[in-house]
């Protein structure tokens, strides 16, 4: 079987973050969150994988990913000038896919659980099509799908306001060659996109079997800051902890911590897990971080209280503040002699002095 990473798209709803990189770059728990969908394809044994790719920043993602060799899997990259839809973007991977059965994983979907199973199942049966679903309590944020009384899908709709039911289909499927015909002809929705929920409707109306798994492992489709941050807190209460850095004398940790090499926890530091802190990093005097708190590489955090948030690598922050439920990208500064507590949603490059 072949895999597809969907990693086009605007990310609007993660502007700022989003007009410097692809959002399915942005780090959770210090992986770029698509890492997640290709970890998951590889684990499932899916090998030959192709990365739809769009918009001026994408040879970001080509510079992370390589030609796929260090996350061991081979990529193809598949260009999609516009965010047509999702049935577009899996339309352009007709040459890609050939004759095979494929995964579809979108690049911005966190999912806590094994695909093997699925993906097995799949490749011996002789459906059309698969999917998961997931019970949610905001059906109408997703495509819904709605089951007869005997348990088999009647219906795919994208984003209803009246769901029929509160099963959301999450953004992981299995498909075979005869979607493209379907998405061939179809047409546009009302928020102008080819849907794939609309493709496997028409499946559905042409007779083709849809077979479906119900998961109840941890789902999220990271579409705000505040799924971000969620997601980082779960991914970081799975982790082990490791400790490859310097910890000097009267540093307090509880709960996992995860430190990278080169990285020097100064004297009082206080850690409450679960925190990651990449490489090369400084965390000095009067810092006192997590729980549920991800540091990049080569920052330096002093004199602040940091929860339930993601500080992204190179930010020096020193600032005597209590910073929560806070997103701050790339190489950002916050230093403060007057300290006040407040919240970040802060893009690449910023320097604050309070
Ligand atoms: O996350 C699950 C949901 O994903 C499903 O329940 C919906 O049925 C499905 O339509 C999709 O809804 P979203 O509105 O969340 O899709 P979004 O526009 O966020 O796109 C999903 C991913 O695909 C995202 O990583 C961006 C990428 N993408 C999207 C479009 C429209 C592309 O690569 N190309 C595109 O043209």
């Amino acid at each position: 079987m072949k895999g597809i990473i969907l990693h086009g798209g605007f990310g609007t709803r993660l502007r700022p973050f989003t007009y410097t990189r692809p959002k399915q770059l942005l780090p959770i728990a210090n992986v770029p969150m698509s890492q997640c969908g290709l970890n998951s394809l590889k684990n499932a044994g899916i090998n030959d994988i192709a990365i739809i790719i769009g918009g001026e920043n994408s040879y970001k993602v080509k510079d992370y990913y390589g030609n796929g060799e260090k996350f061991g899997v081979k990529i193809t990259y598949v260009e999609q000038d516009y965010p047509k839809g999702i049935s577009h973007a899996i339309g352009l991977c007709q040459d890609f896919v050939d004759t095979d059965k494929f995964a579809v994983f979108l690049g911005d979907n966190i999912l806590l659980k094994d695909i093997s199973q699925s993906v097995k199942d799949f490749e011996k049966g002789d459906e059309a099509a698969r999917i998961l679903l997931c019970e949610v309590s905001n059906p109408s944020q997703f495509g819904v799908a709605q089951l007869s009384s005997d348990g088999s899908l009647v219906k795919i709709v994208e984003k209803p306001k009246n769901p029929p039911t509160n099963l959301a289909v999450i953004g992981i499927y299995f498909l075979t060659t005869s979607i493209f015909e379907v998405i061939a002809n179809l047409k546009p929705s009302w928020r102008n996109e080819l849907e794939i929920t609309d493709a496997l409707q028409v499946l559905l109306e042409s007779k083709q079997k849809i077979s479906y798994d119900v998961i109840t492992h941890y789902w999220k489709d990271t579409g705000t800051p505040s799924d971000i941050i969620d997601a980082n807190k779960i991914l970081l209460s799975q982790m082990e902890p490791y400790f490859f850095g310097i910890r000097e004398d009267q540093v307090i940790i509880k709960g996992n911590v995860m430190v990278g090499k080169g990285t020097t926890i100064r004297k009082g530091v206080t850690i409450e897990g679960p925190v990651i802190i990449g490489e090369n990093c400084i965390i000095g005097d009067g810092a006192y971080l997590g729980p549920n708190t991800s540091i990049g590489n080569n920052c330096k955090i002093n004199s602040c209280s940091i929860n339930n948030s993601i500080v992204m690598d190179g930010c020096e922050i020193s600032c005597g503040l209590k910073i929560s439920e806070s997103i701050i990208s790339y190489n950002t500064t916050i230093k403060s002699n007057s300290p006040k507590n407040t919240i970040f949603t802060l893009g690449e490059d910023n320097k604050i002095l309070l």
